[in-house]
């Protein structure tokens, strides 16, 4: 047994030696690999114990509908791959001087994130410090050891990608307890973000479609902010989230197989007033070892699940934890199923390209 398996770990050592002097253009998804230089572009070399044993290559990039497709149907025409609290990043070094005790949900920078393909951020914002910060807290009161950045750097990052990437759209959706007159507002125009705004009086009130993302990028009105706080919408023009998206429940209550109902905030997701649709899918305390189980089939069913409770209607956004982990495509492979079914009917995004060779099974 021990010289049969030595001998085989040889054989797989040296295949990953061949793969690495031939370069990683050849390696598939669920190859196996030592470091990521070994995986293909868009993958990367990870461990979902204990489902399979060592390391493989997986996904770790977002397809682009907008390039693959195209970007001339409204905006709510397409999904989006999001990240529940973007910010709340391991590792990410302390910037109160106290050593954070906290969750995290995230394990790369938000511009890896955005660079990956990631086109909606949750972010959780506070008043702290005179300024606006990133944090989990509980009760409204951020604390230097729940605190995470200053919110303007992270939409510095943000702008910088906006403004590398002129065809490309972000949302912000943000769990907001800052109570500072115009405080978000400072911060949206000390960071530039500001010249990317989209204005609330184009946002759909009744159902409608979503002006086409060519248009948007056209017009460079790129940056899609909502707010939790419903007064700010006519206080500092910042969209309440909840006028113009449907949103089912948060947490383990929203991974419940086979339901998919409404948060609290939420208008009931069959409801047609409101023309975008979100979807929530992680547990209440996030666990960086069962993500990659989580990212599979659960999260696929859990997609027509919503479809059928939001009438007949694909997520728009499709929010999760540890995003990248997985056993193969992951929450990649499910945001190409919602962009399949939503641009022309297939399970694959993949499918829709004209003279794809995927298979539309749908
Ligand atoms: C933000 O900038 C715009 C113009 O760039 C200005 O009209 C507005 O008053 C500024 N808001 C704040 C709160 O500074
Ligand atoms: C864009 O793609 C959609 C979905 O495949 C298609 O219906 C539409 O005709 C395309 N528009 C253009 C201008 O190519």
């Amino acid at each position: 047994m021990g010289g049969t398996f030595t001998a085989a770990a040889a054989a797989a050592a040296l295949v990953l030696v061949m793969a690495g002097l031939f370069g990683a253009a050849t390696a598939n998804i669920g190859d196996k690999c030592l470091t990521s230089a070994d995986c293909g572009a868009g993958q990367w070399c990870f461990d979902c114990e204990p489902e399979l044993a060592g390391s493989h290559c997986v996904r770790s990039a977002a397809t682009n509908p907008f390039q693959l497709v195209n970007n001339s149907l409204p905006f709510n025409k397409y999904a989006y791959l999001t990240t529940h609290n973007s910010f709340a990043i391991v590792g990410e070094p302390s910037h109160t001087g106290i050593p954070r005790i906290t969750f995290d949900n995230q394990e790369d920078t938000v511009t890896d994130q955005l660079n990956n393909g990631v086109r909606a951020l949750m972010l959780d914002t506070y008043d702290f410090k005179g300024d606006v910060w990133l944090c989990h807290s509980s009760g409204g009161k951020c604390n230097d050891f729940t605190a995470f950045e200053p919110a303007l750097d992270t939409f510095k990052e943000i702008e910088a990608f906006l403004s590398a990437n002129p065809s490309e759209i972000v949302t912000l959706i943000l769990e907001d307890y800052v109570n500072a007159p115009n405080g978000l507002t400072n911060v949206f125009n000390t960071s530039g973000l500001q010249k990317y705004w989209f204005p609330v009086s184009k946002m759909p009130q009744n159902g409608q479609d979503w002006p086409l993302v060519s248009d948007m990028v056209t017009s460079n009105q790129r940056l899609l902010v909502f707010t939790s706080a419903r007064s700010k919408q006519v206080t500092e023009g910042i969209a309440y989230q909840w006028n113009f998206m449907v949103e089912n429940n948060y947490g383990d209550d929203g991974m419940d197989a086979g339901e998919c109902s409404n948060r609290a905030e939420s208008a009931p997701l069959n409801d047609k007033t409101k023309s975008l649709v979100l979807m929530n899918y992680f547990p209440s305390v996030p666990v960086k070892l069962t993500a990659c189980l989580q990212h599979n089939k659960g999260l696929t069913d859990m997609a027509s699940t919503c479809y059928s409770a939001a009438g007949n209607r694909w997520a728009n956004f499709i929010a999760v934890d540890y995003y990248k982990r997985s056993e193969g495509g992951g929450a990649f492979q499910a945001t190409d199923l919602l962009n399949g079914m939503l641009l022309c009917g297939c399970q694959d995004v993949k499918a829709c390209q004209q003279g794809s060779s995927v298979v539309c099974s749908a």
